[in-house]
């Protein structure tokens, strides 16, 4: 009798305890996603905006998503639905997209369309739209005001704060056991339009006083000279101490730096909020600015490439700040949100029929060891197979584990030829040292015609699974070998095997590659047109 006690005490331990939340956790130079102890490689793809406020419209698509291999969907909660009167929560949409996405073993990330999405405040509820009083509008230079929450309000950021730890809290209720979801973005897309910064009183008054201490002593410890921001500082004389013109000088720049402290304070609170209820991995994502226009052409003050040190130091509960890339100069982009200090996610890798999105992702995870990988309007996908983003990602989902394994350790690249701002690809050969091997990775393909090949779409990752041999996956690349170090000077192939992992992780074989497949010994080759794997065991000779 007793034992039986036990057993059903146990069992009901086992069903109602919690297990730890997702959370980051660090490995070598970089950080990776933990959820329930194991590390998760993030194959997802966001819905467009209005999809997941109806369980009916998404359900023909949750089968299509998984049949194109995704692990995760990314899908907005918003304000407006969740607290339709003050203080009245209604869960029964997030609900049901749990509920939704559970059926279909898929993982959620949850955007927070709050106070600001794409810079608008078109998502907060009919109580907040219509009290203009509590609730006050961004001004313009013309005292003009706009469809914008004024950063400036304690009023507005005490109730989007609310409502966002109340969804925290649905979160942990719903989830804590079961952690379908990973993650929370903070707001989408935050930035001021059309001018650089708020011209409201309360805004005029705050731009007048002096740069807050924390941010001055942010930046004279971060000496990361990719951001405009430390330039800015250093050719104004450096101070310690000024107004937001005496430290950044007169003009956008400085307004922009404000705009950007005081978004990152408001993205702050929400997010302590939120955590304190339930600690969630947290983000903001960013509409990136294109070169040659000012703030206020762009969303002005978002976390940009050149505003993240402002962020960092005003919101740093923040987990990371993603980039969301819709120009075509992916490389130069992703790199610049892949630090140190900053895990890359990128929530929306432009649309999901772009063409180049499937080779940026093995970009991502090979080069930039990130996290995941998310196009946007995922359901538009009108065939979901044959399309080359299922088949990217079926194989990414076989290499996850040697991604996850390799992550942060020096024992990984990924490849894929640079595109510029104007679309032009820079498709030369790209050189890499993985473990004693020298990797020489073309991307035009020998064989085939190239006036027929588009190399944007070309690429894949490399990965080191023992002293001399590596996994080479990808599409339309085409790798030859060196030898690094010391030792006999030249390499070959010792065997090639094509293959795939099964579901359990095991390495199935399939052709084993020589003759005309491997040049007779010279290269390994990805033809373009099929994502693929291959195991590769390389020797040296004298
Ligand atoms: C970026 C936004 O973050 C998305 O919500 C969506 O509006 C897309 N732009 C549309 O391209």
């Amino acid at each position: 009798m007793t034992s039986v006690m036990t057993v059903l005490a146990a069992l009901l331990l086992s069903t109602t305890a919690s297990a730890a939340p997702p959370r980051l956790e660090r490995q070598g130079t970089t950080m990776r996603l933990i959820v329930k102890d194991q590390p998760m490689l993030l194959l997802g793809g966001e819905l467009g905006n209005s999809s997941a406020t109806s369980a009916a419209y998404m359900a023909p698509y949750w089968p299509k998503l998984k049949q194109m291999n995704l692990n995760t969907v990314l899908a907005p909660v918003s304000w407006e639905l969740i607290e339709p009167v003050e203080g009245t929560f209604v869960w029964d949409s997030l609900d049901q997209l749990i509920k939704d996405a559970r059926k279909h073993d898929m993982k959620l990330v949850l955007l927070w369309f709050g106070a600001w999405k794409n810079s608008m405040s078109t998502y907060v509820p009919a109580w907040v739209k219509r009290d203009q009083a509590r609730f006050p509008r961004v001004q313009l230079p013309n005292g003009q005001s706009t469809e914008i929450l004024s950063a400036f309000s304690t009023a507005t950021r005490d109730a989007d704060a609310r409502a966002f730890a109340a969804l925290m809290g649905r979160i942990k209720a719903v989830d804590a056991q079961q952690n379908t979801i990973l993650m929370v973005q903070v707001e989408n897309e935050i930035g001021m339009l059309p001018v650089a910064r708020e011209y409201g009183a309360e805004a005029n008054r705050l731009f007048a006083e002096r740069v807050p201490a924390e941010l001055i002593k942010h930046l004279g410890a971060t000496r990361d000279h990719r951001t405009g921001l430390h330039k800015l500082w250093a050719e104004q004389g450096g101070k310690s101490e000024g107004s937001w013109t005496e430290i950044f000088g007169e003009g956008d720049a400085a307004a922009e730096a404000f705009t950007a402290w005081h978004y990152s304070r408001f993205v702050e609170a929400l997010t302590t909020a939120g955590k304190a209820v339930y600690p969630l991995p947290m983000y903001v994502n960013a509409a990136l600015n294109r070169p040659g226009k000012a703030p206020g052409e762009y969303p002005s003050g978002g976390p940009l490439p050149h505003l993240l040190d402002v962020w960092k130091a005003g919101a740093p509960s923040l987990d990371f700040l993603a980039p969301d890339i819709y120009f075509p100069n992916f490389v130069e982009l992703a790199a610049r949100f892949y630090r140190a200090d900053n895990a890359l996610f990128i929530p929306e890798a432009n649309n999901s029929d772009k063409p180049e999105a499937p080779a940026n992702a093995f970009y991502a995870f090979g080069k930039l060891d990130a996290i995941g990988f998310s196009p946007f309007s995922i359901e538009s996908i009108s065939e979901p197979l044959p399309n080359p983003l299922a088949d990217a990602y079926a194989v990414l989902r076989q290499l996850s584990p040697a991604i996850l394994s390799a992550q942060g350790l020096g024992r990984m690249s990924g490849f894929k030829p640079r595109v510029l701002e104007d679309e032009t690809v820079i498709d030369l050969p790209v050189t890499e040292d993985i473990g004693n091997y020298r990797f020489i990775v073309s991307f035009i393909d020998p064989w085939l015609p190239e006036a027929e090949q588009r190399t944007a779409t070309h690429g894949g990752l490399i990965i080191q699974t023992g002293p001399e041999e590596y996994l080479i996956a990808g599409q339309g690349i085409t790798v030859t070998v060196k030898p690094v170090g010391a030792g006999p000077p030249l390499a070959g192939i010792e065997q090639a095997w094509e293959g795939a992992f099964d579901a359990q992780g095991r390495w199935v074989p399939a052709r084993l590659l020589n003759g005309d497949q491997t040049h007779q010994g010279r290269h390994v080759r990805l033809a373009p047109g099929k994502f693929q794997i291959q195991r590769v065991r390389f020797y040296r000779y004298r």
